[in-house]
């Protein structure tokens, strides 16, 4: 292979790609290993669980685990940005045959904490009211466990001072705040506490929303989205362990500026790229199952008649790592690695 040859061989080449992403199938620690030092902004993902039960999409046994996810992160500590974050939701498990929860989202933390050099930047709590019940024997059978429905997401860090700015996800003022803030006068007058502590009449100004709590409280009722309704036109199962597409859309509002880069490297249906297209931030997906990723592109589709979404599908699951475009302008420009700026700006040049 010539030298021209064998540098181009270092450079994948994306399923899909889009206005502000790329696709790429493949072993995520392959691929991390591809990035260079310092060039992504936020990692945020969700890994197969360390559940018991064998999910579809593989899972490692809990004392494998950790381990085998120690090593992604490592790979993640160099390519984040200094100030770069990495958001990692991790759902809760039992150990095997009891009624007693396995600590591998904790050994996670304070792995990646003590051992990798992630600062811990603050832990957050997905609560998700439409989880079902599970496990079956503790909670509805013998009725001694309750419903697990929050997911830890811990938020590590690069460095003590992670890029972040809270006035990105503010949310509305309750009911009782806003009548505050239309008349201050009758409802709040600004006095000194007991301590001596002045509680200024500041307090009576808007700063357009209020700040949220690290409870997100997200369902996952997603039933009529469109990447729900192009899987079924095509004839194919959504990926059964979806994020909302609000999980990352907080995150990376919170933690990135417009045109800052976003990876997902266990993208699943690439909920991560959705959310990072409509924030016009730019976005990479990696995803081991080529079925999961090629149906992944329904979320970019400009179009949803029929013909062409199965057209499009079988043409990424044919391919051989070829790259589509799925502009939402739908050009068919092709895409030339050499002119990319985002491309060289991310891969490793030999
Ligand atoms: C929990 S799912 C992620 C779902 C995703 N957040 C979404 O919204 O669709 C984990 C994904 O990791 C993928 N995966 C497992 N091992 C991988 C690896 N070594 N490299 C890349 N992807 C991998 C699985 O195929 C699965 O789709």
């Amino acid at each position: 292979m010539s030298i021209r040859g064998a540098q181009m061989a270092r450079r994948p080449c994306p399923l899909y790609y889009t206005e502000f992403g790329m696709a790429f199938v493949g072993d995520a620690l392959n691929l991390l290993n591809l990035l260079r030092n310092d060039s992504i902004n936020l990692v945020i993902t969700s890994p197969p669980f360390a559940l018991l039960r064998a999910k579809e999409y593989g899972n490692k046994p809990q004392e494998e685990y950790v381990e085998w996810l120690a090593q992604f992160a490592r790979e993640i500590k160099r390519v984040l940005k200094e100030d770069g974050s990495f958001v990692l939701d991790l759902g809760g498990s039992y150990e095997r045959g009891k009624p007693v929860r396995s600590l591998y989202n904790y050994r996670i933390l304070i792995k990646f904490c003590d051992e990798i050099g992630f600062s811990l930047a603050e832990e957050f709590f997905w609560h998700n009211p439409s989880k079902l019940p599970s496990p079956i024997e503790w909670v509805n059978k013998r009725k001694v466990r309750v419903k697990d429905s929050v997911n830890t997401i811990w938020w590590f860090s690069k460095s003590e001072h992670p890029k972040a700015n809270v006035k990105n996800v503010l949310i509305p003022y309750s009911e009782r705040m806003r009548k505050l803030l239309e008349n201050s006068e009758k409802y709040y007058t600004p006095q000194k506490r007991p301590s001596g502590h002045d509680i200024s009449s500041r307090f009576s100004h808007s700063n357009g929303g209020a700040i949220p709590s690290n409870l997100l409280q997200i369902p996952n009722t997603e039933s009529n989205s469109k990447y729900l309704r192009c899987c079924k036109i095509a004839g194919v199962k959504p990926h059964p362990a979806r994020f909302p597409t609000k999980i990352p859309e907080f995150f990376i509002r919170f933690l990135t500026n417009p045109n800052d880069i976003v990876l997902d490297i266990f993208a699943g249906s690439n909920a991560t790229g959705e959310a990072a297209e409509a924030l016009q931030r730019k976005w990479l997906a990696f995803e081991v199952d080529k079925n999961y990723l090629s149906a992944s592109a329904f979320r970019f589709m400009e179009s949803e008649n029929e013909k062409e979404i199965i057209k499009v599908y079988g043409e990424l699951l044919a391919k051989e790592a070829r790259n589509i475009p799925l502009l939402r302008t739908q050009r068919t420009i092709l895409f030339r690695k050499e002119s990319t700026d985002f491309y060289s700006q991310i891969f490793i040049r030999t």
